[in-house]
């Protein structure tokens, strides 16, 4: 079966078909730039021009990188235009693309998701947390494999601070820290997150995932076990493809 999937990004809107037998995409993906100012009208602009690159005429999952409750309505916007807030995003998508079936959902969520069912979280009982590293910090937390949405960890305190605008991975390039310096506010955010929950295992998103190695050794006394994420830039896509398969089934 295929859902068509998109991940609405800082810098591009992407998406495909997915393939939910393989959790993987169909064909090749289809990327524009996300425009600036990024407000509701002009992205779903861009989502049409996605979805009508493949003719496609079923069910879309899109993921959004803020709250979204009911697979509709957006609630936060810490890194996106603030004219997003209390938009029902479903409605937006759906109108746009010709009145097909919409479902919306939190980036990390969709990645958290797509991590849990075939990469790095594949079987894994007990909590398991998933932290993506990008602009901001998003988190997806599971227990039993089961989804608890909207956990938006990476606005947590740390040292006073918002978690995510000391330890993103935007911070360490605007900051220019290096790897040691980065992973250790990482450590101490995992720590954090660690005290809260408890998890079996951390999953770790984001572009960083690919550089794992870089930073890994500076979190050695963190409890739980810590991997990177393994579908890494498709993970958002598959995932929302997910979702939006299972509000068709009327889960
Ligand atoms: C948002 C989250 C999002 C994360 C990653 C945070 O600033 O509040 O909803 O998942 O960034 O994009």
């Amino acid at each position: 079966m295929q859902i068509f999937g998109v991940d609405i990004g800082g810098s591009g809107i992407k998406g495909a078909p997915v393939d939910l037998d393989r959790g993987d995409l169909a064909e090749e993906r289809c990327k524009v730039l996300t425009p600036h100012p990024a407000t509701p009208e002009s992205v779903a602009d861009g989502v049409r021009q996605v979805v009508e690159h493949f003719g496609w005429t079923g069910p879309v999952g899109l993921t959004f990188p803020g709250v979204v409750t009911g697979g509709a309505m957006i609630r936060t916007a810490a890194n996106v235009d603030k004219s997003w807030i209390d938009t029902d995003a479903r409605a937006l998508f759906s109108e746009r693309l010709g009145g097909l079936p919409v479902t919306v959902v939190n980036d990390a969520d969709a990645a958290g998701v797509a991590e849990a069912h075939f990469g790095a979280g594949r079987g894994r009982k007990g909590t398991v947390v998933l932290l993506t590293f990008g602009t901001g910090i998003g988190s997806a937390v599971f227990t039993d494999g089961v989804l608890v949405p909207n956990t938006e960890l990476g606005h947590l305190e740390l040292d006073g601070h918002d978690a995510e605008k000391r330890a993103s991975s935007k911070v360490k390039e605007d900051h220019d820290l290096s790897w040691e310096h980065w992973g250790h506010r990482v450590r101490k955010y995992l720590a954090h997150v660690e005290m809260l929950f408890s998890p079996e295992l951390f999953i770790i998103g984001g572009g960083v995932s690919r550089k794992a190695h870089k930073f890994l050794p500076y979190l050695e006394d963190i409890r739980a076990e810590i991997v990177p994420a393994q579908l890494q830039n498709n993970a958002g896509i598959v995932g929302a493809a997910m979702r939006a398969a299972e509000t068709d089934r009327g889960e």
